[in-house]
């Protein structure tokens, strides 16, 4: 196992409009994890992309009146892709479903598929949500009010359904009932949080149906290998890209090397697809079925799932336009339990902004540095003989990086940063109690002054390095002021398991000021 890739995947994208902070949150938190995962030396592969075939997206091209190519090249280009730099996200590949890589490793996929007897023709009748795009049960159907009045919705996400009557090719999803639930059982930690688990174990418990998998009523997919009247339905050619992208079909000792996923990273809403259907696509295909599958909850404003269609999307450059990307991707992370609902505000973001960020953490960088300039021209001291107070800063250090280091493990980084925290708050109270600069005056030729500063700059030392997965920059600019570089190289070479060894920097480094690292921010909220 030592030579395998951890994979980790973001759900990809649909095109049929621009980002809200909604994907922006998966992508970051995808990000923040697997950038933890590097910095523990691990061969990491991060992939993220955008699902561009399927109705929805061609409606949308065409009520713009461009061809469906047209507009996911467009917003691709102009929107999604542009989203990555924008959230500071270090992502190894970008798939668009509709490279020829994806094409041609689909079609390999589904030709595997019939040749082993999961697919038969079938004709299918029923309801369709081109908003989720998803097949909806006559009991999940009901009528619309409101604006939807005169329509039908389904009861699962209130989105518009129709009726279809097509010929399609099924999958025999069917066989797969038991199959997943001992394989649930089995791996108690496939699906994550405990609540979509539940979830899911109780609706394959309720019986599985065959699946209808293509479409042969418009052609903006991949066509059926052996039946060109018919394009792959979105979903099951969706998930693929998963396998396509590292090298199904074409390059089998990469994809043995990096598949099976360690994790795929979606939303609540679609982790039915992630955790039934696509496992049981993978033993029908005879592949290992992912190690997990990690569901998170919902952004909510105003207590309500925010979202494009509800008019309550909030775009994520204009959190960063004001706040910057570390501090967009600090909040997430931060405020909200990875696997649950949570709401959301501009107020909050600037009170946590401001409490935690410019007070808590970029202060203490700033006085640390302030110090060591004004007492010793801006070169570290060698620390003299430690006291209990020392102690006590090197025990926290050693503490919280082992807690934050088992939460990422957990995929919980808000219970990482609130570790992490721990580490501020304890600098900022060991400062306040030794009082650095009552020691400057009353013995000023005394070595306890050098020590408390040695002591605050070693625990930076430590923060830069934790710090650096949740925000890359202040990270950056936090060790560039430490000199760090020159002594201990390259931040992102800085292992986590090695971050705790006290007393790396060695004296007579040059401590520069920071450019405040989140300067103070008038907004209207305060
Ligand atoms: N194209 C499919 C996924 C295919 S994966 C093989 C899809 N795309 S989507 O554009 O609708 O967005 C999917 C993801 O965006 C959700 O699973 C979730 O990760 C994220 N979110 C969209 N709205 C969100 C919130 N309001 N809150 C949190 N995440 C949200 O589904």
């Amino acid at each position: 196992m030592s030579d395998q890739t951890f994979y980790v995947t973001t759900p990809i994208y649909y095109v049929n409009d621009a980002p809200h902070i909604g994907h922006g949150y998966t992508t970051v938190m995808g990000d923040i994890i697997t950038r933890w995962h590097r910095q523990r030396g691990e061969d990491v592969w991060y992939l993220t992309g955008t699902d561009e075939h399927g109705q929805k997206v061609l409606r949308k091209a065409e009520a713009n009146g461009v061809s469906p190519q047209e507009w996911v090249d467009r917003l691709v280009e102009e929107e999604w892709k542009p989203l990555l730099k924008t959230i500071d996200v270090a992502n190894d590949d970008f798939i668009r479903t509709t490279e020829q890589r994806h094409l041609e490793g689909s079609q390999a996929f589904w030709q595997d598929l019939h040749q082993r007897d999961a697919v038969y023709k079938g004709s299918f009748s029923g309801w369709y949500s081109v908003g989720s795009e998803e097949f909806v049960s006559d009991d999940d159907v009901a009528d619309g009010e409101g604006d939807d009045e005169g329509f039908k919705v389904s009861t699962l996400d209130g989105s518009r359904v129709e009726h279809m009557t097509e010929e399609n090719y099924f999958f025999r999803l069917s066989d797969y009932q038991q199959k997943l639930l001992d394989f649930y059982e089995a791996n108690p930690t496939f699906i994550q949080p405990e609540s979509a688990r539940n979830e899911v174990i109780s609706f394959v418990s309720r019986g599985l149906k065959d699946l209808s998998i293509s479409r042969s009523t418009f052609d903006w997919g991949i066509a059926v290998p052996w039946d060109d009247k018919h394009v792959m339905y979105v979903w099951v050619e969706a998930l693929l890209n998963y396998v396509t992208a590292i090298g199904y079909g074409s390059d089998p000792e990469r994809f043995e090397k990096i598949w099976p996923a360690n994790i795929h990273i979606v939303g609540k809403d679609i982790a039915r697809f992630h955790a039934v259907i696509w496992p049981a696509m993978l033993m029908a295909a005879g592949q290992p079925v992912p190690h997990q599958v990690f569901a998170h909850g919902w952004l909510l404003v105003g207590g309500q799932k925010m979202s494009k269609s509800k008019a309550n999307g909030i775009r994520p450059d204009e959190i960063v336009d004001t706040f910057g990307s570390d501090a967009y991707r600090y909040y997430f992370a931060r405020a909200l339990t990875f696997g649950s609902d949570g709401s959301i505000s501009w107020e909050d973001i600037s009170a946590r902004y401001h409490a935690e960020l410019a007070n808590g953490f970029g202060n203490l960088a700033s006085r640390v540095a302030a110090m060591i300039g004004k007492y010793f021209d801006g070169t570290l001291p060698a620390p003299g003989a430690r006291t209990d107070a020392e102690t006590v800063v090197i025990d926290t250090v050693a503490e919280a990086v082992r807690d934050a280091d088992a939460a990422i493990e957990a995929v919980a980084p808000q219970d990482a940063l609130t570790a992490i925290w721990r580490i501020v708050d304890g600098l900022n109270g060991y400062i306040t109690e030794q009082a650095p600069w009552k020691v400057a005056k009353e013995d000023p030729d005394g070595d306890r002054l050098a020590t408390i500063l040695h002591t605050t700059a070693e625990g930076l030392r430590v923060l830069a390095v934790l710090l650096n997965p949740v925000m890359p920059k202040a990270s950056a600019v936090l060790w560039d002021s430490l000199g760090a570089e020159a002594a201990l190289g390259a931040l992102a070479d800085q292992r986590i398991d090695a971050v705790a060894a006290w007393d790396q920097l060695p004296a007579g480094s040059t401590i520069t000021k920071p450019a405040s690292l989140f300067p103070r921010i008038e907004t209207a909220a305060g």
